[in-house]
This record gives C-alpha cells, structure tokens and sequence, in this order.
C-alpha cells in the first residue's frame, strides 16, 4: 500500500519521464511505465555520428587507402566498417565541423594523384591530401549503411559552389553536373539525406551576427538543391539545417526561428543545429583516465544541462513555430576532455571510460525525453577524436565503452517514448547533487517494451522495482554495462575491460524487481 501510494505521488509530479528528485528511505526506486500513454516518435537519427577532417578521425580511422596492408574495401578500413554497421549508424555528417568551411569540395574529386593539397588550419595544421573526397564518403556511408549527412561551406565558400557540389552529388547523367560524376566513376546519383547550411556560423564559422547569417540562410536554403529523383516530394527531401545556437545561448534560436516564422514561399529548414559538449569550463582540462569521483560528479552535472539547453531552445522554437515543423538536430555533443599525453596538438584524442558512457547514456535519455522537438543528434566524433565509439593505432582497433552505449539503445531507433514515473533519489559529491537514478521506458517499433536505466552513483547498487499498470509483467532482461571504476577504459592491451553483460529481474506479482549495480547502465525488453 505505501508503495502504491510513493509511486502515485510521484507520477503527479513526473510528465513523460521528467524524473522527480524525492528520495525513498529504503534505498529502492520505483519506475512505473504508462503504456497506455504513447508520446513522441524518437527519431532514430538522434543516433546520428560526426565524421571531421580532424587528427586520425578520417585519415587512419576510416581511410587507410586501397593500397594499405589494413584488410580494406577501396581504402576504407573493413574493421570498422564491420564495427560501425552492427550499430546501425543511421547518418554520418561530414566533412565537419569547422573544417567544413573551409572545404572546397574539388579538391576531393577525381584523380587521387591530383587532388588538392592544403593545410587544415583548424586542426594541428595537418597536410590534407583530399585522398577522402566525395567518392569516398558515399562509398564510406554506403558501406556503413547510414545516410549522408553533408555540410556546406557558408564561411569561405559561395552559394554557387554549395548548389554545384550538390548537384555533382544528386543530379542524374542527363546534367553536366551527373556526367562529370560518372567520369569519375559514379553512374547513380547518391542522396543527400541531411544538408548543414554553415557550421558554428558564430564562432569558427564566420563569427556572424544572427541577422547577418540568417541574410546567408535564405539564399542556401533556396538555391542548394537535391536533384535525386527519390528526393523530390514530401517526407523525402533533403532535410535543410541551419545553423542554431551553442550551449544555453538564445541568440540565434531566436534570429534563425524569427526570420523563419516570417519566411515566404522561397526559402524554408527543415532543423536547426544545436551544438553543445560536456565540459566543467572551456578550455577542457579534464584528464579521460586519471580522474577522481569529485571530477566524475562534476562531469555528469555538467552534462545534465542538455536537459536545460533543449528546454530553453525548445521553448523559443514552439514560440516561433508552435506545430513542430522544424526539428532541434543536436549535430555535435560528447565530452571533451584534456588530450591524451603525448598526442598531437589539436587532434583531440582522449580516452573513453565507463563515465563517458553513463554520459552518453543519460544524454540518449535527455534526447528521447524531448522526441517531440530532438529529431537528430550527432555525437562527436565517430573514430578517435573526442567521445569516439571507436579507437585505432595501426592495423589495431578497440571499441570503446560509448560504442556498447550505441549497441545497447538500438531498440530505441525509431521506438515511441512511453511515459514513466520514478523516485529518482538523489547522489551527492561535495557539493554536487545529482538525481541518482534515470529511467527511459519506450515501445519499440517490434512492438517490445524496453527500460533504460541508469544507476549513476559509483558507490551503491539500486533497487529498482518496475510497475507497468495494467500489465502482469512475467521477467525482463537484457545488458547491463558497468565495469570495477567510473574511469575503467578499454586498451588495446585490454579491449574488454567494459563490456555489455546480462542482466534480468525477478518477477513478483506482475511486478520486477532489478538490481542495478553502482555506475551502471542497463537496458531491459520487459515481457508482457
Ligand atoms: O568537434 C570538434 C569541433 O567542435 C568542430 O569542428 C566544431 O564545429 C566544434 O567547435
């Protein structure tokens, strides 16, 4: 009786998963799921990744060559093609980043022995040889088996070398455009799923006033075209994304969705790019292995502010556009931490331990919280820069703790976001207090119904007992990733140190009860 009447209190001040902090005296927490309740779609594309010319991110990580002795399919590296296609990556976005802009995309077509060199500035003032061009992402993409995710340069490019390099990519052999990519050896136009009109326009890319960008939007937005047959009608066009805010910033929430809600008939976005990364302060300085649990708490605070970034923007974007019409894409978060001992300058190679992890776990959960206005996400970067699924040194390659993350929420691809109401009780470190338990019920687009929970206090286990009104739940199970430290990581010497392993509830009553270890993550497919 008392814990019927915990859980009711608590569901009343709980709306579609919004943890309430209220913390029970008996250590246990009780999630109750409304499947009779369904919200928001959540959009698979919020598994989204982010692929730079930056450090080994593409050359080394992706890119080895035809010629080299790591096994390849046409230069790109089969390792991790095999890794990245077992996670489903729905869209890859590439060519960054602040890089984008100043890419000019013929550099990267057409004889390899050819192609432009320049030095990219942005990034350590590595030599790049545009050996990785057009081609080779969409046979990358391809490979993968994700959508293209291209972003245009705004900053040092034009409208008229953005439109031409998206009709190189789109148009069919009729065009001069399509003719000129089938002599480089491409018949079939390829479709650009995703457009990035500019990147960081208020920083990197250009330093731009909101007014003065969204002067640039409009005509990108008109005159960069999908010419693929399939791209032609209404949901399959090229989704158009401009450049939003950074962090909690309102500035260009406001100036890009203003100038939106009084567009005319020429011009539209389909989304608008929120960028936002886990740091205590800027510049990052957080060391990825040798860390205490006061640097862990004060991490996953500063991550739980994705929750107030996408409230604050969400709120300025329903006030402009009340229907929903264009989607919060959050194309670049992850942690960022100090780089690794020893490695280049401006490469942005860290380690990924178990916190990462808990870290990207509770960011897919914030993510889904907000599925009404959160249609993509990219987490930064793909293959060893910042919070990467993937690591390689030479022919070597290691999955990371944030892969298994990826591995682990493949139900919630395209799932529905169920509501759910919990004590999340409360984890303290000095003076950080956290909620201690986070919880994301969704059904499945199979029909299943799943539980993500997380367990972020590294010192004591939770109890989690699981009520699904209406429903004689008969067990659950699933993975569960924790691993002996919150700084525990994945070596090449040591690649399984932080894995996925089993995990199952008793089931009592129609009720579950699970025991989630400290520092956890566990996703669980309840049986109905
Ligand atoms: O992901 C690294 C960099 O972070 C990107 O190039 C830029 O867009 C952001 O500032």
């Amino acid at each position: 009786m008392k814990k019927r009447f915990l859980a009711g209190a608590v569901m009343a001040l709980s709306i579609l998963g919004a943890p309430a902090v209220a913390q029970r005296s008996d250590n246990a927490t009780t999630v109750t799921i409304d499947p009779a309740k369904p919200g928001a779609k959540i959009d698979r594309h919020i598994f989204g990744q982010f692929a730079e010319h930056l450090g080994t991110g593409i050359y080394g990580g992706v890119w080895v060559g035809p010629d080299s002795t790591i096994p390849n399919v046409r230069g790109i590296r089969s390792d991790v093609v095999a890794a990245l296609r077992a996670i489903h990556v729905p869209n890859v976005r590439w060519p960054g980043g602040c890089f984008a802009d100043e890419y000019h995309w013929r550099d990267g077509i057409g004889d390899p022995a050819k192609r432009g060199v320049s030095v990219n500035w942005n990034w350590g003032g590595a030599t790049e040889n545009n050996a990785f061009g057009t081609h080779e992402f969409f046979d990358f993409a391809e490979q993968i088996g994700a959508d293209a995710y291209v972003s245009v340069n705004v900053g040092s490019g034009t409208i008229k070398e953005a439109s031409d390099w998206i009709a190189y990519i789109t148009a069919d052999d009729r065009t001069t455009a399509g003719q000129e990519r089938a002599a480089n050896g491409q018949r079939e136009p390829w479709k650009v799923k995703f457009l990035g009109i500019g990147n960081e326009s208020w920083g990197c890319g250009g330093n731009m006033r909101p007014q003065y960008y969204t002067d640039q939007l409009k005509p990108y937005a008109r005159f960069v075209r999908s010419f693929h047959p399939d791209q032609q009608t209404a949901p399959n066009t090229m989704q158009r994304i401009a450049v939003g805010p950074s962090d909690g910033d309102p500035a260009y929430t406001e100036g890009v969705m203003k100038a939106w809600s009084e567009k005319d008939w020429s011009w539209d976005i389909e989304g608008l790019s929120l960028h936002s990364y886990t740091v205590v302060r800027w510049p990052p300085a957080y060391d990825s292995v040798n860390f205490g649990e006061q640097e862990y708490a004060e991490l996953t605070q500063a991550t739980l502010r994705m929750e107030d970034h996408l409230k604050t923007h969400s709120a300025i974007m329903d006030k402009y556009d009340p229907e929903k019409k264009v989607g919060l894409v959050v194309d670049e978060w992850g942690v960022w931490l100090a780089k690794l001992p020893g490695t280049q300058e401006g490469f942005l190679q860290q380690q990924n331990s178990l916190r990462d992890a808990m870290i990207a776990a509770l960011n897919f959960n914030i993510f889904a919280r907000h599925a009404d206005r959160v249609r993509g996400a990219n987490i930064a970067q793909m293959v060893n820069v910042l919070q990467a699924m993937i690591l390689t040194d030479g022919e070597k390659m290691l999955l990371t703790p944030t892969y298994y993350i990826h591995q682990m929420y493949l139900p919630f691809q395209d799932a529905t976001l169920l509501p759910v109401s919990f004590n999340a009780g409360e984890y303290r470190q000095g003076e950080v207090v956290l909620p201690r338990v986070d919880a994301v019920a969704v059904r499945a687009s199979d029909g299943k119904l799943w539980l993500s929970l997380v367990n972020l206090d590294p010192n004591r286990q939770a109890s989690i007992e699981v009520e699904v009104p209406g429903v004689a739940a008969r067990g659950a199970s699933g993975t569960v990733l924790t691993a002996p430290q919150v700084n525990s990581v994945n070596t090449f010497a040591a690649p399984n140190t932080v894995v996925p392993a089993p995990i199952s509830a008793r089931a009592s009553g129609g009720a579950l009860t699970i025991q989630l270890p400290a520092k956890s993550v566990a996703m669980l497919a309840i049986e109905e």
